[in-house]
């Protein structure tokens, strides 16, 4: 199963994702995990990431194409994958489709995360995640069972994300509305795109995703 998951930041894509990894034993590919690990390596190219990703903008469309068209060939996505994240332009969108047909691969659905702008920034500066194992948390509305416990490993360590204070918030989300949000008629065009309300609560969204991936 091969699917992509859109939505503006803070709609959800990453805490859906890894339900439905689980759920599906498929693989979620972030392109905004892979840079942030290309952040952390500390490396020269990790540097110049780091400073377009605080300011909120998008990083170049030819390292993100190639970024997930070597990660696509690794084993572990032989059963399918999660796209989240990208594509992210009209550019990524095409050369996403040039890239499946040359694999001779197939996207099953496209599923567009909708949600109200006014909530995103709440969600997003209340977002951490566990430091160990990635699980993510959110100050109020995805709270670890134990305080300060991840529910999943046990760490205790948790980390906040460079990019989720209220300024590059707003910056995220002027370019998701002009470069990404377009996208989706592309694939409506293609009478593939399929919608779950991103506002409810977090299972309830999951469960509107299984009832269209089956
Ligand atoms: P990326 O990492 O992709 O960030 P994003 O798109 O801004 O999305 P987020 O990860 O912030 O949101 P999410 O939808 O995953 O929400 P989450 O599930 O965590 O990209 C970061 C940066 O990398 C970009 O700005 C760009 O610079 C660069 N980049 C990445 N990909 C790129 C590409 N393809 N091309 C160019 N540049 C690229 O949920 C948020 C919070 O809300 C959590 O705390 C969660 O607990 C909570 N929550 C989730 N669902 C609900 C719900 N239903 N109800 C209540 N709370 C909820
Ligand atoms: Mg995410
Ligand atoms: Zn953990």
């Amino acid at each position: 199963m091969k699917l992509i998951l859109l939505g503006a930041p803070g709609a959800g894509k990453g805490t859906q994702a890894k339900r439905l990894e689980e759920a599906y034993g498929i693989v979620q590919l972030s392109t905004g995990d892979m840079l942030r690990a290309e952040v952390a390596s500390g490396s020269d190219l990790g540097k110049e990431l780091k400073a377009v990703m605080e300011a909120g903008n998008l990083v170049t469309d030819e390292l993100i194409i190639s970024m997930i068209s070597s990660r696509v060939d690794q084993d572990d996505c032989a059963k399918g994958y999660i796209l989240d994240g990208f594509p992210r332009t009209t550019a990524q969108a095409e050369a996403l489709d040039s890239m499946l047909e040359e694999k001779g691969q197939k996207l099953d659905s496209v599923i567009e995360m909708e949600v109200d702008e006014e909530v995103l920034v709440g969600r997003i500066t209340g977002r951490y995640t566990c430091a160990k194992c990635g699980q993510g948390y959110h100050d109020e509305f995805q709270k670890p069972a134990k305080e300060g416990v991840c529910d999943k490993c046990g760490a205790t360590e948790f980390t906040r994300r460079a990019d989720d204070n209220e300024e590059t918030v707003r910056s995220r989300l002027v370019a998701y509305r002009e470069q990404t949000a377009p996208i989706a008629s592309h694939y409506d065009a293609k009478g593939m795109l399929k919608k779950v309300d991103g506002m409810a609560d977090i299972d309830e969204v999951t469960s509107q995703l299984k009832a269209i991936l089956g």
